[in-house]
C-alpha cells in the first residue's frame, strides 16, 4: 500500500509513523511544505489522561515526549487584583518544535520518507497514492479541493488572538484579565519548557481595533503587549513567531473521507485553543486511522469505520470548546463577579468540568466556593446557612419577595393531559404531591389554562371554574402540611396552539373532532394542516385579560406560593412576542416593544391582583431557533421589560414556536440563555432544559448562571431526584414524620 500523507505536523507525522509500524512494507512519504524545524507557534498542552492514551500506541514517542515536557498541576487566574488558585489538573506542555522532532525521529526511524519544503498544490497530482492522508491542517488544500465532497462549514469566531512567548517562567497554568482604556484584555499563558512559556493574548474585536491593533505589524503588536502587560512579564521580553493576529476558525466538516481521500486533524476539525486539545485530537485521529486499517482489509470500510469511531468524541470535545471560547468572547459580562465566582466560572466554562469533578481535583477550593456561595444565600434569604461543611450550592436557601425556599431545585412545569373540563385528579394529587415529597424546593403544576378554550387539549388543566380552586387547593394543602416544598402555578393559554389531541395522542394535531375556535395575534395556523385562529380584536384581548385575573383571583383561593405566566412554547403570549407569528400592523406588531405590549398587560393585570408578597416568574422562549424569529439578544430586552413590570424572576426555555424549528439540542442547551439574561439585566433566572445531574445543578449555581434549576424529565423518572441527590452528596434532607426510620437506613441500589 502506497500512502501519501499531505502535512508534517502532529496528525500527519504520527498517521505515517503508526502506519509505517503497523505494516512496515507500506510505502509512507509525508509531504511538508516547511523545513522540519520552521513551525508557527510555541507549546501545545496535554492533560495526563491524554498522554496515557498515547502511550498506548507507541511507547517511544509518549517516553520520548514525557521526558520533553513540563509538567504542572495549578491554574492560576488574575483578576481585578487577585489570584486565585486551583490545583489538580494535572497538565503538561511541550514545545511544538520538540514535539514535531520526536515524531519525525520516530517516522525516520522506522522508514518513513519525509519530504520537506513540498508543497502539495493538488492532491489529483497523488492519485498514484492508494491512500492520501489530508493532514494539512485548519487550511487544508485537500478540503479545499474536494470541498464539494467534505462540505466543511468554517465559523470564524469574532475575538482576536495572537500566538506569542515569553522566556517568563510560569509556576501554573496562568490566566490574566487585564483591562485598559481599550477594553478587557485576556492571557493564555503556560510554561512548555525551561526557559519557554507560551503567552496568548485575546481580545474583542472592538478592544483590538481602538488599540490600533487591526494595523500593527509583530513589532508592534509585541511592543503594545509588553507595554500592556509589563507588570505581568516582570521585565522579560515577548518573542514572536508568525505572531499575527488571527480569529479562530471553528471547522466542522460533513464528511471525512472522499474515495482514498480523508481528512485528518485541525483538516477536519478544529477545537478552540482555550480547550487545549487541538494536538490531541490530532493525535487520536491518527491512532483511529492505523486501528481501522489494521482491522479492515477493505479501505472504503477502514475510512468509514475511522471517522465513526471519531466523530462523537470530537463533536462532544467541539461542543465544550464552543463553549470555552464562547466564555471568552464573553469575559465582560463576568468581570463584576466576585473574584471566587469568577474564577469558577472561567473553570467550569466548557460545562465539561463540575462543580463534582472540580471538587474531586480540589476539594479545598470547591469548599471555599461553597461557603461563599452559602454565606450569601444566606445573607439574600435571611435564612442563616452555618452547617460545616458548607451545604452544596443546590442546598442553600433563596428567596423571592416573601417566600423562601428551602433549596434551589424545583420540577418543571409537565403537562399531563389528564384532566377532565380542567379538574386536576386523583393523578396530579399523586404526581405533585410525590415530587414535592421528593425533596424539590419548588414545585409547579402543569401549564393550568384560563378558560376552556385557552387549552391546549381537552385533557389539559385548568383554573377557570370556582370549583376548580377547591381541587386544585387539595393539592396545595397536601404539599404545605408534608412538605418542605413551595408550589407554583404555571398560568397560560394555549393561543394557536390549543384545541389539539392529548400529546401522546399526536403532538400539537388538531382534533379530529369536538375542537374550539381559537385565537391568535395573526391568523397564522401553526401547521398548514391545522385550524387558522382568528386575528384576535381587542375586545378578545380584553376578555383574556380577564381570564387570567379570575384565574389569579382562584390561585389566591387555592393558596399557590407563586404565580408564572407562560410566554413561552408558541402558546398565546409567545406567539405576540414573536415576529414569526405575530405580523399585526396594530400597535401590538412590528418592534420588540408592541409586541411585548399584550403580554406585559397581561402580567400587569396578574401581577396587580396578585399578593404584594408573593413573587411572579414568567416562562420565555429565549430563541425561536428560526430564521426572522427570536434571538438571545431580543429575549434579554424582554426580561429587561418584564423587570421593569415587577417580574421577580425569569424562567428561560427556548424553541416551540414553530413546527419547523432548528434547536441545537445537548447538555445544559438553554443555561447560557438564562446565564446572559441574569447578568446583563440583573434579574433572577431558572434555567431549565436538560440539566439532569447534580453535578450540573451546583455547577450552574455557583457559577450564578442562575438562581434555581428546573428538572423536568428527570423528576418524571424519579420523583425523589432532589433526595436522591442529597444522599449521593451526603447532605441530610429531613424525611417527612411516617418515613422516620429511613434517618438510619442505608439505601442499596446495586
Ligand atoms: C493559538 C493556538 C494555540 C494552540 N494551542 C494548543 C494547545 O495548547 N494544545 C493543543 O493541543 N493544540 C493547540 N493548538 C492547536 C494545534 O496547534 C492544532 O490543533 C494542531 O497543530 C493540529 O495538528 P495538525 O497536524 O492537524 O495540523 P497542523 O499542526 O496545522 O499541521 C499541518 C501541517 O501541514 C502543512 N501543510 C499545510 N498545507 C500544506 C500543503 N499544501 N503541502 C504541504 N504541507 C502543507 C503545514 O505546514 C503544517 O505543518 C493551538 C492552535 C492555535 C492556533
Ligand atoms: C411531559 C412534559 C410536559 C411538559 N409540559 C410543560 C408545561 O406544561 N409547561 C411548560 O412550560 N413546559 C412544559 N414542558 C417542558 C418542561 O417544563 C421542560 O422545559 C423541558 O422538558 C426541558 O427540561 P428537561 O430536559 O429537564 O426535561 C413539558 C415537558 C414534558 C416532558
Amino acid at each position: 500500500m502506497r500512502v501519501a500523507v499531505v502535512g508534517g505536523g502532529p496528525a500527519g507525522l504520527f498517521a505515517a509513523l503508526l502506519l509505517k509500524k503497523q505494516d512496515p512494507g507500506r510505502e509512507v512519504h509525508v509531504y511538508e511544505r516547511n523545513r522540519l524545524d520552521e513551525t508557527f507557534g510555541f507549546g501545545v498542552v496535554f492533560s495526563d489522561a491524554a498522554e496515557q492514551a498515547l502511550a498506548q500506541e507507541d511507547s517511544e514517542i509518549t517516553a520520548a515526549m514525557a521526558a520533553a515536557s513540563h509538567r504542572w498541576d495549578s491554574i492560576e487566574i488574575h483578576h481585578a487584583g487577585t489570584v486565585h488558585t486551583s490545583t489538580g489538573h494535572a497538565f503538561s506542555g511541550l514545545s511544538r518544535k520538540t514535539l514535531l522532532k520526536v515524531l519525525g525521529d520516530r517516522c525516520r526511524a522506522l522508514g518513513v520518507e519525509l519530504c520537506f519544503q513540498r508543497e502539495i498544490d493538488d492532491p489529483e497530482t497523488l492519485r498514484a497514492a492508494d491512500l492520501v492522508v489530508a493532514a494539512d491542517g485548519a487550511n487544508s488544500i485537500v478540503r479545499g479541493r474536494y470541498r464539494e465532497r467534505f462540505r466543511p462549514a468554517v465559523d470564524t469566531r469574532p475575538n482576536k488572538f495572537v500566538w506569542l512567548g515569553t522566556a517568563k517562567p510560569f509556576p501554573a497554568f496562568t490566566f490574566y484579565f487585564k483591562p485598559d482604556r481599550h477594553g478587557l484584555w485576556r492571557v493564555h499563558a503556560y510554561q512548555y519548557e525551561p526557559g519557554f512559556s507560551t503567552f496568548i493574548v485575546e481580545a474583542r474585536e472592538s478592544t483590538w481595533r481602538a488599540a490600533g491593533m487591526d494595523k500593527a505589524g509583530e513589532r508592534e503588536t509585541i511592543a503594545f503587549c509588553e507595554r500592556l502587560f509589563a507588570e505581568e512579564l516582570g521585565g522579560h521580553r515577548l518573542v514572536s513567531n508568525r505572531s499575527i493576529w488571527r480569529s479562530f476558525p471553528t471547522i466542522r466538516n460533513e464528511r471525512w473521507r472522499h474515495g482514498h481521500v480523508v481528512l485528518l486533524g485541525d483538516a477536519a476539525h478544529t477545537a478552540h485553543f482555550s480547550v487545549g486539545s487541538g494536538t490531541k485530537l490530532a493525535m487520536e485521529d491518527a491512532v483511529a486511522l492505523s486501528r481501522a486499517l489494521g482491522t479492515h482489509g477493505d479501505l472504503p470500510r477502514a475510512l468509514e469505520a475511522y471517522e465513526e469511531e471519531r466523530r462523537p468524541p470530537v463533536e462532544s470535545l467541539q461542543r465544550a470548546a464552543q463553549a470555552s471560547l464562547q466564555w471568552f468572547e464573553d469575559t465582560e459580562r463576568y468581570v463584576e463577579l466576585p473574584a471566587l465566582q469568577f474564577a469558577f466560572t472561567l473553570l467550569t466554562r466548557s460545562l465539561r468540568v463540575t462543580h463534582e469533578s472540580l471538587k474531586a481535583r480540589d476539594p479545598a477550593f470547591v469548599e471555599n466556593v461553597d461557603r461563599w456561595f452559602a454565606d450569601q444565600a444566606a445573607r439574600q434569604s435571611g435564612i442563616s446557612v452555618s452547617v460545616k461543611p458548607a451545604p452544596p450550592p443546590m442546598f442553600t436557601p433563596f428567596r423571592l419577595r416573601d417566600l423562601t425556599l428551602v433549596n434551589r431545585v424545583a420540577v418543571s412545569p409537565m403537562c399531563q393531559y389528564s384532566a377532565e373540563d380542567g379538574f386536576p385528579d386523583d393523578w396530579h394529587f399523586v404526581h405533585l404531591g410525590s415530587r414535592a415529597m421528593g425533596g424539590a424546593g419548588l414545585v409547579f403544576t402543569e401549564m393550568t389554562n384560563v378558560s376552556a378554550e385557552a387549552r391546549i387539549s381537552p385533557g389539559c388543566a385548568g383554573m377557570y371554574r370556582p370549583e376548580h380552586a377547591r381541587a386544585w387547593k387539595r393539592i396545595v394543602d397536601f404539599v404545605h402540611a408534608h412538605t418542605q416544598a413551595k408550589i407554583a402555578m404555571q398560568l397560560g393559554h394555549a393561543g394557536r396552539k390549543a384545541s389539539t389531541r392529548l400529546s401522546w395522542e399526536g403532538d400539537n394535531e388538531p382534533l379530529p373532532s369536538g375542537g374550539w375556535p381559537i385565537l391568535a395575534p395573526s391568523a397564522i395556523p401553526y401547521f398548514p394542516h391545522s385550524q387558522v385562529p382568528k386575528e384576535m380584536t381587542r375586545a378578545d384581548m380584553d376578555a383574556v385579560i380577564a381570564d387570567f385575573t379570575r384565574a389569579v383571583e382562584l390561585a389566591i383561593e387555592a393558596s399557590f406560593d407563586m404565580l408564572e405566566v407562560h410566554a413561552a412554547h408558541g402558546y398565546l403570549l409567545a406567539s405576540f412576542i414573536s415576529p414569526v407569528t405575530n405580523r399585526r400592523e396594530d400597535a401590538y406588531g412590528g418592534a420588540l416593544p408592541n409586541r411585548m405590549r399584550f403580554p406585559l398587560e397581561v402580567f400587569d393585570a396578574v401581577r396587580a391582583v396578585w399578593p404584594e408578597g408573593k413573587p411572579m416568574s414568567v416562562r420565555i422562549s429565549a430563541v425561536d431557533w428560526y430564521p426572522g424569529g427570536i434571538e438571545p439578544a431580543d429575549s434579554v430586552e424582554v426580561a429587561r421589560m418584564l423587570k421593569v413590570h415587577g417580574c421577580d424572576i425569569v424562567d428561560v426555555s427556548a424553541g416551540q414556536t414553530v413546527p419547523d424549528q432548528r434547536p441545537v439540542y445537548g447538555r445544559l442547551f438553554q443555561t447560557p440563555f438564562a446565564d446572559r439574561i441574569r447578568h446583563e439585566v440583573g434579574i433572577s433566572t431558572m434555567a431549565v432544559g436538560n440539566i439532569s445531574s447534580y453535578a450540573d445543578v451546583n455547577t450552574i449555581l455557583a457559577a450564578g448562571r442562575a438562581d434555581l434549576c428546573l428538572i423536568a424529565r428527570a423528576h418524571l423518572w424519579d420523583p425523589y431526584w432532589t433526595r436522591h441527590a442529597a444522599h449521593e452528596l451526603g447532605f441530610k434532607l429531613p424525611w417527612p414524620d411516617p418515613y422516620e426510620s429511613l434517618n438510619a437506613y442505608k439505601p442499596r441500589f446495586t
